[in-house]
């Protein structure tokens, strides 16, 4: 199996060159190939030009694709699975690889009439100065991923995942501290790439309702935006007669949700009530079977599909 690497750090003396290393050393030692593009390296151009603009902006295959880019296309649709490897640069990737990504997911590629391959896997691995709690309570981290999965590569890889190796400021002491614990990390990473067993997660996972009972208010017009840490769910939902809501609870051993809902509806009116929640999967994708309760008693069963 073959996973192309796209490296991005303007600096060899850094932790996430480290990181890179360790990656890779996983990926050989468990006797997978990898390929890789180191955007520095390679001076690679970060712009998009006037014509490539004009070409993506009106959903046009013409003029041709520039020769780098096609490249890259290349290294993706002969490789089974995706690895991106960089420093968070404020709440983002480097400019080169956003770049990357504005002239890489070209119209005819990686969206429109897709010539790019479904791959079978895809991980972020970020380096991030800031400590993950920290990330995580202003909302960082939650648009990274957003960003990264739920824009750049959801639909375009079968497995998502999203590695933070956080606290790797130089003006942390976590930073050595946790330097050999960290690149064990990105060695398992890389060691375990093909051969993790997939793990059932709803994080960074999108929804819509494809059947409801006629007292429920949810409907294919809301979508829901669920995220899981360990055994804890929630999700915000909106549209259709949502105007907004949210919903918390956990996840059983068994995959079953159990949470609490409230939205404030299209009346002005702030609803709530519980909901339980069993997973099934129908034609590959996700879905739940919700038997809910409104505070105010009535019940009813609705079905949730991934979208
Ligand atoms: C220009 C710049 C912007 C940065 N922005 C962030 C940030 O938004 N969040 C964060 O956690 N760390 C941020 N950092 C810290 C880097 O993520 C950190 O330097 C890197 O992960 C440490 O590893 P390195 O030795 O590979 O550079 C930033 C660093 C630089 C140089």
């Amino acid at each position: 199996m073959k996973v192309f690497i796209v490296y991005c750090h303007p600096s060899e003396d850094s932790f996430t060159r480290n990181l890179r290393d360790a990656f890779i050393k996983g990926i050989t030692d468990s006797g997978n190939e990898y390929v890789m593009s180191d955007l520095y390296a390679m001076d690679f151009k970060a712009d998009i030009t006037e014509q490539q603009y004009l070409r993506d902006a009106n959903y046009r295959n013409t003029p041709f694709t520039e020769e780098d880019v096609l490249a890259e296309h290349e290294k993706i649709n002969s490789s089974d699975a995706i690895a991106f490897i960089y420093p968070v640069f404020w709440t983002e990737a480097p400019a080169k690889l956003v770049g990357w990504f504005d002239r890489v997911w070209t119209y005819g590629f990686a969206y429109g009439d897709k010539k790019m391959k479904m791959l079978d896997k895809a991980m972020i691995l970020c380096s991030a100065g800031n400590p993950i709690e920290r990330l995580e309570q202003f909302g960082l981290l939650a648009s990274m991923k957003k960003v990264m999965l739920g824009d750049r590569l959801i639909n375009r890889a079968k497995q998502l995942e999203f590695v933070v190796f956080d606290g790797t400021s130089r003006e942390k002491e976590t930073r050595e501290g946790n330097w050999n614990s960290n690149l064990e990390k990105a060695y398992e990473k890389g060691k375990s790439f093909f051969a993790e067993e997939v793990v059932f997660t709803v994080d960074d996972k999108f929804f819509t309702a494809v059947e409801n009972s006629k007292s429920g208010e949810v409907s294919e017009q809301t979508i829901f935006c669920y995220h899981q840490k360990d055994n804890v769910i929630w999700a915000e939902y909106s549209g259709g007669s949502i105007v907004k809501g949210f919903l918390i609870g956990t996840m059983d051993e068994d995959h079953n949700l159990h949470f609490n809902y409230q939205h404030i509806n299209k009346n002005g009116e702030l609803r709530t009530g519980s909901c339980d929640s069993e997973p099934s999967v129908e034609n590959g994708k996700l879905r739940f079977n919700e038997k809910w309760k409104w505070t105010m008693g009535e019940e009813g069963t609705s079905v949730i599909e991934e979208i």
